[in-house]
């Protein structure tokens, strides 16, 4: 470590020069907090990841309020943010999240769909193939009006009611996203149960399908303390969109055991020591966290964010 608290660099081979960094705390963080974090906090979160030099930064979604009451605020946040510097992507489920949206001026908009027949009941009410022929429409007008369409994908590598996930399962339903229309795809490890060799295998047998990594992002949660391995495994695969949440918060509501995802700061941390650009202040990002942690009235998860966070190091 330098004496500034930033890793010395030590480039390694094969590995990408830079990589983009799609920010999901504002989104899977807090929609899975018990708290409702009141909607003008919310708004200074997003404007201070924007600050430390994000450039993705998923805003909220448009889904339907009862399901997820803590994002139920998305029509008077959005205009709050949009006129940040940013891409602003946001959830979008169905049609009327889509109308919602457009009606704000969203240019970027995620569909997400599930490898799993248990997850897509519980998380979209629809069987994978009924939510696939939700999305399609969504897609097709999305594209219309060259709104940019993120397909998530859920369950890639573990579900809490199905157990293991066939690779074959997973494949088809990125196949069916990108065929509908899907600029690019983010494969969910929800509830970060993957390990490197498994992102592996996964990533070649996509590549067989014709899909190439750089058609895709990875979102892994940090369960099992695998998110930066995995996030590593699939670099040296020539993936270079790496989903992240500022301070680690996240986690799904309608997962069992999903926590939160990889720490934006871990991952900054780890980038920076590789030499790998991705333009982000970290002291900023820290403590961004560390502001949001107050909030939210618990510490964050995030290895790094304690590590160089103003109290910690006041305490040692
Ligand atoms: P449903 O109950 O089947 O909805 O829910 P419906 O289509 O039958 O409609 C029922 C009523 O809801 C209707 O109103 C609709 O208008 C209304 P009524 O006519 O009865 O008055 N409605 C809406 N209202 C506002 N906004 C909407 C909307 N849609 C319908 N968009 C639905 C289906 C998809 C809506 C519901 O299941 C839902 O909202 N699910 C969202 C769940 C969610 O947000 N989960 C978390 C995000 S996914 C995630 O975290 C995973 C990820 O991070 C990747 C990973 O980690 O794996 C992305
Ligand atoms: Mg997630």
């Amino acid at each position: 470590m330098t004496v500034d608290g930033l890793p010395m660099v030590v480039p390694a081979r094969d590995l990408p020069t830079r990589v983009r960094i799609h920010e999901v705390g504002a989104r899977d963080g807090l929609q899975n907090e018990k708290a409702t974090v009141p909607t003008p906090i919310k708004a200074e979160f997003v404007r201070r990841l924007a600050e430390a030099g994000l450039t993705t930064i998923e805003a909220t979604s448009f889904v339907h309020p009862k399901w997820v009451p803590q994002l139920a605020d998305a029509e008077q946040l959005f205009p709050m943010v949009s006129d940040l510097p940013v891409a602003l992507p946001v959830l979008v489920p169905n049609e009327r999240g889509l109308d919602r949206a457009l009606a704000l001026g969203a240019r970027r908009v995620a569909v997400f769909a599930s490898a799993t027949e248990s997850f897509a009941k519980a998380n979209l009410n629809r069987t994978v193939d009924e939510a696939l022929a939700m999305f399609e429409p969504v897609v097709s007008r999305a594209k219309a009006e060259d709104v940019h369409v993120r397909g998530y994908l859920s369950m890639c590598f573990g579900d809490p009611w199905e157990g293991e996930v066939p690779v074959p399962q997973v494949v088809r339903v990125c196949t069916s996203l990108l065929d509908m229309g899907c600029d690019e795809l983010s494969l969910g490890d929800t509830i970060g149960v993957a390990t490197p060799g498994h992102v592996v295998a996964l990533l070649a047998a996509l590549d067989a399908a014709g899909i190439p990594p750089s058609a895709l992002g990875v979102h892994f949660h940090d369960t099992y303390g695998q998110a930066l391995a995995n996030t590593l495994a699939a670099l040296q695969q020539g993936v270079t969109t790496v989903d992240a949440s500022a301070g680690g918060l996240g986690g799904c509501p309608y997962a069992k055991s999903a926590t939160g995802n990889l720490a934006t700061e871990d991952l900054v941390w780890m980038l920076r020591g590789l030499g790998i650009d991705t333009g982000i202040d970290l002291g900023r990002l820290v403590a961004t966290s560390a502001w949001m942690a107050t909030h939210l009235g618990r510490p964050s998860p995030s290895r790094t964010v304690r590590a160089l966070s103003h109290e910690d190091t006041e305490e040692q």
